[in-house]
C-alpha cells in the first residue's frame, strides 16, 4: 500500500523549495520502487489568510494520520503585527507540540566541496561534522507568558521558562544514543551559572551519563559554546541543548557550511516525525526563484531515511546533491566567480539528473 506523505509548503520560500524537494523524493521513490502518496496542506500565513487561523484542524489531522511530514517554512512582514496567538509561527509550533516532537536533529556537515565557502577559514572548518539534538516543545517557547502588563508604573512583558527532569532526560537519552552511533562524544548546553533550568538540566544529564559510560560527556556555557563553534567546531560529535539555546546555535552552525539554505532538519517524537529545513521564509528573496533548495531536499532525505525506513533512497538524494555540488552548480547565495549559477529551478533539475 502506499505510504503518505504529507507536505505544508508554508508561506514565502516555502512554497518554492518543497515543490524541488517533492519532485526529487518523487525520482529516488521511482528509482527504488517507493510507492507514495503525497497530500498537501495549508499552514502559516496564508493558512490565516485563507481560514483565520494559521494551523487549521484539518492540517493537524493529515499530519498525524501521514507517515511523514515534508514542512517549508512559515511567517513574513506581511503577518508581522497579527494577534500573537495567530502569527505564522503558531503553525510550526503547534504542529512540533500536537505531534509530539520533542527532539530536533539538525546535522551539520562541512563537505570539502563547501569549504571554501565558510565565511570562516578552510581549515577551521574542514571536518567539522556534528549534530545539535534540540529540545523541541518545552522551554521558554512554551512557558507561560504576559504579553503586556503594568508593574511599577511601567509597562511590562514576561516569558516564563520551565523544564522537568522527564523532558531533560527523554531529550539528553536520544542526545547520548545518537552520539553512540557517531563519534561517542555529547556536548550539554546549558546556562547553569545563572539559570535554574539550567541548574536542573546539568544535574539530570549528568546522571544520566551513568547509564552510557561509553559515551564522553562535557558542558558548555551557551556563551562559551557560541565562541567555540567559530572558533574549533570540529570539536562537536552531538550538541544536546534546550529549544531556545539549541535555535540560536544551529543558525550559527549552519552557516559554518556556508549558508542556511543548506541545512536540513528532522523533528522527531512519539509518532510521526517531521521534516524541515532549518531557515525560514526568507522574505527578502520568496518569489524571486533563487532560494537554495538543498535544505528541503535534504530533509526529504531524512524523512526517506527516519520515517520510511528507505535508507538507499536517503543516500540517492543525499549523493544527487553532494554530485550537483561538486559539478560546480551554485544558487546564489553561494555563488563565485567561476561556478555555474543556478536559480531554484535549475538547481532542482540538476539534482534531479543526478538522482
Ligand atoms: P530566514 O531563515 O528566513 O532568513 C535569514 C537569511 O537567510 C535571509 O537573508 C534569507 O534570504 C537567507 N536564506 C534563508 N533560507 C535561504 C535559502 N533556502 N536560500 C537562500 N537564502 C536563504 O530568517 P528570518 O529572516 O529571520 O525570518 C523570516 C521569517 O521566517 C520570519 O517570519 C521567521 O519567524 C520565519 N522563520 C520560520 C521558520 C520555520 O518555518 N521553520 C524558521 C525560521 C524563521
Ligand atoms: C526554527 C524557527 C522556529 C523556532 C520559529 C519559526 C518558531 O526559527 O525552526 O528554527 O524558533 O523554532
Ligand atoms: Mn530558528
Amino acid at each position: 500500500m502506499a505510504r503518505k506523505i504529507v507536505v505544508i509548503p508554508g508561506d514565502g520560500i516555502g512554497k518554492e523549495i518543497t515543490e524541488s524537494a517533492v519532485a526529487v523524493m518523487k525520482k529516488a521513490a521511482e528509482k527504488h520502487h517507493i510507492d507514495l502518496t503525497y497530500e498537501y496542506h495549508d499552514a502559516g500565513g496564508t493558512a490565516y489568510d485563507k481560514f483565520g487561523t494559521p494551523l487549521p484542524e484539518k492540517t493537524i489531522e493529515a499530519a498525524k494520520a501521514s507517515d511523514g511530514v515534508l514542512f517549508g517554512a512559515v511567517g513574513g512582514d506581511k503577518w508581522d503585527n497579527v494577534e500573537p496567538t495567530l502569527r505564522p509561527e503558531k503553525a510550526i509550533l503547534g504542529l512540533r507540540k500536537h505531534l509530539g516532537l520533542y527532539a530536533n536533529l539538525r546535522p551539520v556537515k562541512v563537505s570539502d566541496t563547501l569549504v571554501e565557502y565558510s565565511p570562516l577559514k578552510a581549515d577551521v572548518v574542514r571536518g567539522v561534522d556534528l549534530v545539535i539534538v534540540r529540545e523541541l516543545i518545552g522551554g521558554i517557547y512554551f512557558g507561560d507568558r504576559c504579553e503586556s502588563e503594568q508593574h511599577n508604573g511601567a509597562e511590562r512583558a514576561w516569558d516564563l521558562e520551565n523544564y522537568s527532569v522527564p523532558e531533560v532526560e527523554r531529550i539528553a537519552k536520544l542526545a547520548f544514543e545518537t552520539a553512540r552511533i557517531r563519534k561517542g562524544k555529547v556536548t550539554s548546553v546549558d546556562k547553569s551559572n545563572v539559570l535554574a533550568t539550567s541548574r536542573l538540566w546539568r544535574r539530570t544529564v549528568t546522571r544520566l551519563a551513568d547509564d552510557y559510560k561509553d559515551v564522553a560527556l562535557d558542558h558548555l556555557y551557551v556563551d562559551n559554546c557560541a565562541m567555540q563553534l567559530a572558533l574549533h567546531p570540529t570539536q562537536f560529535d552531538v550538541i544536546c541543548t534546550s529549544n531556545l539555546f539549541g535555535d540560536i546555535l544551529s543558525d550559527e552552525a549552519a552557516v559554518l557550511g556556508g549558508s542556511i539554505g543548506m541545512m536540513p532538519s528532522a523533528s522527531i517524537g512519539e509518532k510521526t516525525s517531521l521534516f524541515e529545513p532549518i531557515h525560514g521564509s526568507a522574505p527578502d528573496i520568496a518569489g524571486k526563484g533563487i532560494a537554495n533548495p538543498i535544505g528541503t531536499i535534504l530533509s526529504a532525505a531524512m524523512l526517506m531515511r527516519y520515517s520510511l525506513k528507505e535508507e538507499e533512497a536517503a543516500k540517492t538524494i543525499e549523493a544527487a546533491c553532494d554530485k550537483a555540488l561538486a559539478d560546480g552548480y551554485r544558487t546564489p547565495d553561494l555563488y563565485k566567480d567561476g561556478f555555474k549559477k543556478a536559480n531554484t529551478e535549475k538547481m532542482t533539475e540538476v539534482i534531479l539528473d543526478r538522482v
